[in-house]
């Protein structure tokens, strides 16, 4: 196995390239200057503090280099959610917390849960956007919880990436890319996107509302940045505090959102409303059905069959006939003749 270590210090350059040394083909540089220039890089290990600015600049700079190998775990000094974040955000699709074993790190080089990509061959249009989308959602999280502006455009454009990448391989393609690909939260808000625009695409909609669809789908859960990962993450039943934690999360998104240039209105009713239905039981605001925007039914019929999709490390992926059959028993919460329609894009697309 090939991997290409960077570092941002010459100690820590060696740490790492010892713990490989003896099991890998191991080459590295410092941070500073790298250019990650030999095309058969496998995985590439980054280990470097990313409180210090000039590490982030520099992370920027070959951060289009680094997404060409198809594994890039990061070792971060910090164990704290931010740090993860910013992590994804720069481009690693693995994060591990300081200090790291010798076994650890081998560990998740070898995990087959990324299947190697030949690195002579280049990214498919939907692994592109399936990262520059997780890139996106990671650094708006980021964003909420450090205090930063959000960056309303970058999500907007990797919401029309992975437009064109459904557009043009499908659902199929991109459900496998995603599952396979990512976790947790970026997972599931880069299953939600892709589902509502194949939606949309589904139902004849105009390019402007597929727009509007997207970019609703992108920012619809940015209120879970709030939520502690021990509750977002925890598998099975939530009890009653970890219930009403996760509640919150659509009026927070509300609140992050409101005023930030490039929100439209229609946004933020989407982002405070996906989880209303229209018999009046949902959250936060206990909508019944008039009140309920169409774009809105739209999303949360994607949001509930994303979610029972979604791979988590404690959960496999639920059948989509199952799932559908899910969304087919929620009468009265979901309008019949959208979840009829949706029967095309849950089974067959
Ligand atoms: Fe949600
Ligand atoms: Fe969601």
């Amino acid at each position: 196995m090939s991997v290409h270590v960077v570092g941002d210090t010459r100690a820590r350059l060696s740490a790492v390239c010892g713990m490989l040394e003896r099991t890998c083909a191991v080459s590295s540089e410092l941070l500073n200057g790298a250019s990650i220039r030999s095309k058969d890089i496998e995985s590439i290990v980054v280990s470097a503090d990313l409180r210090v600015v000039e590490t982030i600049s520099a992370l920027k700079a070959i951060s289009a280099r680094m997404t060409r190998v198809p594994k890039r775990i990061f070792l971060i000094e910090q164990r704290t959610r931010l740090a993860t974040l910013q992590a994804y955000a720069l481009g690693a699709t693995h994060v591990l917390p300081q200090p790291v074993s010798q076994l650890q790190l081998l560990k998740q080089l070898a995990d087959a849960d990324a299947p190697p990509i030949a690195p002579s061959e280049p990214l498919s249009g939907g692994q592109e956007a399936a990262s520059a989308g997780a890139a996106s959602i990671a650094s708006m999280f980021s964003a909420v919880i450090s205090g930063a502006p959000i960056d309303v455009a970058a999500a907007k454009h990797a919401g029309s990436k992975i437009a064109d990448s459904i557009a043009e391989d499908g659902l199929a393609n991109w459900l496998t890319t995603v599952r396979r690909h990512h976790e947790g939260t970026y997972q599931h808000c880069l299953l939600v996107t892709g589902v509502a625009v194949d939606f949309g695409l589904s139902l004849g909609m105009s390019k402007a509302d597929v727009e509007r669809l997207y970019s609703a789908a992108m920012f619809h859960d940015i209120g879970k940045a709030r939520v502690p990962l021990a509750v977002l993450d925890k598998p099975g039943r939530l009890d009653d505090r970890e219930r009403a934690l996760i509640e919150t999360h659509p009026a927070v998104g509300y609140d992050v959102l409101t005023g930030t240039t490039g929100i439209t209105p229609e946004i933020l009713d989407a982002v405070r409303h996906h989880h209303e239905y229209l018999d009046g039981s949902g959250y936060p605001d206990g909508l019944c059905a008039d009140t309920i925007a169409d774009i809105v039914r739209i999303l949360t019929i994607s949001d509930i069959f994303a979610a029972l999709i979604e791979v988590r490390t404690y959960k496999p992926a639920m059948p989509r006939a199952t799932a559908y059959e899910i969304l087919m028993g929620m009468k009265g919460k979901l309008e019949g003749p959208l979840v009829e329609a949706f029967r095309e894009v849950a089974l067959k697309r």
